[in-house]
């Protein structure tokens, strides 16, 4: 059998240049598997909790040299001798541990780095690759990219409330003519953006990140810039939004506020949940928009029943803050029918096997689900094989630029490589919505 022999942890950087932990496994016959964690910006609130030292002369307070630590000492020898191959053990373990119902005392950047590495130790002890040990011998489904391509919200300094415009190429044939559509389109934007005199630098997750005077004029570059590429806007590339909405959400007045307008001091809206679920229809009229993520607030759950019975019989309507990756609240989704998809973050939730949980249950009730990436990421592709392996059919992983960000995208083409031709692109367009009647 082969077991845990020692585990270790270092504070490495993120792309944000924000520290956060690597872990390396090693087991007993010399094999080590490595993991990375990323963060996000505009979490949710009942996300797992990442843990930071706190202490402000280093790294601003960002410092994880605790969670190095609770990994090199408890997590070292809470799992040593532990078989490799028990996956659901070993994070079962991790949970019991961390003893709390959030993972705060370890955290979960300790946990998910150790719960990670745990998996990769374990492909590379069978010699197979990460995605067939997560998913097992069937045939193989390639995920559709959704790129972000214009950055706003939290993840820009910009005056674009909306956090995330992206391009889905679902049309594409295979993967890898994807991946050149979604490029030949972002190079297509730069142009356009050029033209017009705007700033072409770029946002967290490698979107470009303009001044733009409108979510109008967001999607009208967009849909130019994929017709310049030579695309049916639509019928080969749409589009999809993450709002980011519990951002923008007044939890007092019950209100969405486009609060960087209003700090900028530009004209700015502020929409009841119906207003705001009449923008998003509207929108979704104008434009060949076929996915909204957090339109809505993770504290409007009425609105989300709401938003789901309107839009959600043509359109995928995607949860992310709202369900934090966690099973307890994507169950109460599923009994309320607030959504047909569900954005999966490894890190929201903290360990592979409850990530697992929360995809197969997704996907027997027919709901969609995308796999995620953090807007601080690291060179760690774990989630491209996650995606493949759980036949997820999506995942966003941001702009094709910027090498965190391209690390995804070039695994899954090696995957797409190693699989010869044997494997098929999903075109979620042709996946059924699981719709509400009610
Ligand atoms: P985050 O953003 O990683 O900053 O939370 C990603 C998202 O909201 O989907
Ligand atoms: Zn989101």
């Amino acid at each position: 059998m082969t077991t845990i022999e020692s585990i270790r942890a270092l504070e490495i950087l993120d792309s944000r240049g924000h520290p956060t932990i690597a872990v390396r496994v090693r087991l007993t016959g010399g094999i080590i598997g490595t993991a990375a964690v990323p963060s996000g910006a505009s979490t949710g609130a009942f996300e797992a909790i990442e843990r930071r030292d706190g202490n402000k002369k280093r790294y601003g307070g960002k410092g994880v040299l605790d969670v190095v630590a609770s990994v090199n000492t408890e997590i070292n020898e809470c799992l040593k001798g532990f078989s490799i191959f028990d996956q659901t053990g070993i994070d079962n373990r991790l949970i019991a541990l961390d003893g709390s119902d959030n993972k705060s005392r370890l955290g979960a950047n300790a946990i998910l780095g150790t719960s990670l590495a745990c998996a990769r130790a374990a492909a590379q002890t069978l010699g197979i690759e990460l995605y067939r040990y997560l998913g097992g011998a069937g045939p193989v489904i390639m995920p559709c990219p959704m790129f972000n391509v214009l950055n706003g919200g939290a993840h820009a300094d910009n005056s674009i409330d909306f956090q995330e415009f992206m391009i889905r190429p679902h049309g594409a044939p295979s993967f890898a003519e994807a991946l050149r559509w979604g490029v030949e389109t972002y190079q297509a934007l730069r142009t356009l953006l050029k033209k017009k005199g705007r700033i072409i630098s770029v946002g967290d997750e490698g979107g470009f990140a303009p001044n733009l005077a409108s979510d109008d004029e967001a999607l009208d570059l967009l849909v130019d810039a994929i017709t310049q590429a030579g695309y049916k806007p639509g019928a080969e590339i749409s589009i999809g939004l993450d709002c980011a909405a519990s951002e923008l959400y007044d939890e007092k007045e019950k209100r969405y506020i486009e609060k960087k307008r209003r700090e900028r001091k530009e004209k700015y809206e502020s929409r009841t949940t119906d207003e705001q679920i009449a923008y998003l229809q509207h929108l979704v009229s104008r434009y060949p928009i076929d996915s909204i993520e957090d339109g809505l607030s993770e504290k409007d759950w009425d609105g989300w029943h709401t938003l789901t019975k309107t839009l959600g019989t043509s359109i995928q309507i995607v949860g992310d803050d709202l369900f934090v990756t966690n099973p307890k609240f994507l169950e109460r989704g599923i009994a309320e029918k607030s959504a047909n998809a569900i954005l999966i973050k490894l890190n929201q939730i903290g360990t592979l096997t409850e990530t697992i949980q929360t995809i197969q249950r997704a996907r027997r009730v027919g709901w969609r689900t995308v796999v995620s990436h953090r807007s601080g990421e690291t060179e760690d592709t774990f989630i491209a094989d996650l995606s493949v392996g759980l036949s997820c059919g999506q995942i966003k992983t941001g702009a094709p630029c910027r090498s965190e960000r391209t690390a995804k995208y070039n695994r899954l083409l090696f995957i797409e490589d190693i699989e010869n031709g044997n494997s098929t692109f999903l075109d979620t367009n042709r996946e059924q919505l699981a719709v509400s009647k009610r």
